[in-house]
């Protein structure tokens, strides 16, 4: 089993660091346009196998897209991050090329491979990928939703003073700052809805700081963040790799579910061997499905710039 990580920078790298510690293939390759940076970053992780006892093959590969063939699956993380207060929105003009070459570079050595975007602006870049390359729907994945559904349990745990490993929580709709919705009604703490434990105006501030999440690390930072996006990646690498059929908010394609149509955003879905295997209806009341139906329209809006690029 093959995996490719598109772009050795921070979230590539800790995206195939997170692939290499957890055993989910047996050859990783990294590409990188920047001359010898992703064999670096090969050889570096290379020389923590024996200390975390990993037996993957990990190479490195300066734009070459031979060493990527017969990938399972394809994380791109390539194009610039953003800076203190920038949005993601503001990168398409760059991004938008760079991830348009790398999945044509991809699918020319890995026709059957899965996709997972992580590139930003995150829901039009799976967009383009999946106009770009004309695959089934199912083998495109963005992963914004994963990283933001994260973030939620983390702000909630703290709010709750318990373990984000015992709290259900999700965030669906576009990965932007003001289009994501974490659905405080429908988070729980080992069954018991949230709302049990906390004050309404607590929820709401754990769902704006959710929100905020990725801009206040960029803030802290001064570049965008990388553990979280990485894990997030590589989570989504193993329910596919292992076929784990988990639920996980990821971003695909919507054919009339959720009342859109023609759009990536966010929303549960299965995710195993094949792709994304089914959405699922989390069943949003009006109030939910009005702020989905608010935040679609932002993602169709940034997906309409595509047009205007030459690219
Ligand atoms: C973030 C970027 C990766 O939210 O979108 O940190």
């Amino acid at each position: 089993m093959k995996v490719t990580v598109v772009g050795a920078g921070a979230v590539g790298a800790t995206c195939a660091d997170n692939i290499a510690r957890k055993k989910l293939c047996d050859e990783l390759v990294i590409v990188d346009i920047k001359e010898g940076f992703a064999e670096g970053k090969a050889m570096d992780l290379m020389q923590t196998a024996q200390l975390e006892g990993f037996d993957t093959k990990i190479t490195g590969s300066t734009n070459d897209y031979t060493k990527t063939a017969g990938s399972t699956v394809a994380v791109i993380t390539s194009g610039i991050p953003r800076k203190p207060g920038m949005t993601r929105e503001e990168l398409i003009g760059i991004n938008a090329g760079i991830v348009k070459t790398v999945t044509k570079n991809i699918l020319q050595y890995s026709p059957d491979c899965i996709i997972i975007v992580i590139s930003n602006p995150m829901d039009t870049m799976t967009y383009l990928a999946l106009k770009q390359s004309g695959l089934p729907k199912e083998r495109i994945i963005g992963m914004g939703g994963m990283l933001d559904s994260a973030r939620f349990r983390y702000f909630l745990s703290t709010a709750m003073k318990c373990s984000p490993n015992d709290l259900q929580a999700i965030v669906v709709g576009g990965h932007g700052d003001t289009t994501m919705i974490p659905l405080t009604r429908l988070a729980t703490y080992s069954g018991i809805p949230a709302a049990h434990f906390l004050e309404t105006e607590a929820l709401k501030k754990v769902a704006a700081d959710t929100m905020v999440g990725g801009a206040t690390l960029t803030g802290l930072l001064g570049t965008s963040a990388w553990y979280a996006p990485g894990a997030a990646g590589a989570a989504l690498v193993e329910s596919i790799v292992r076929d784990q059929k988990k639920i996980m908010p990821c971003c695909v394609y919507l054919d009339g579910e959720y009342g859109q149509k023609d759009i990536c955003i966010g929303v549960p879905v299965i995710i195993g061997k094949n792709g994304w295997e089914k959405i699922v209806d989390y069943k949003l009341n009006e109030e939910e499905m009005a702020a989905f139906a608010k935040s679609a329209d932002a993602v169709r809006s940034m997906n309409s710039v595509l047009s205007t690029l030459d690219i």
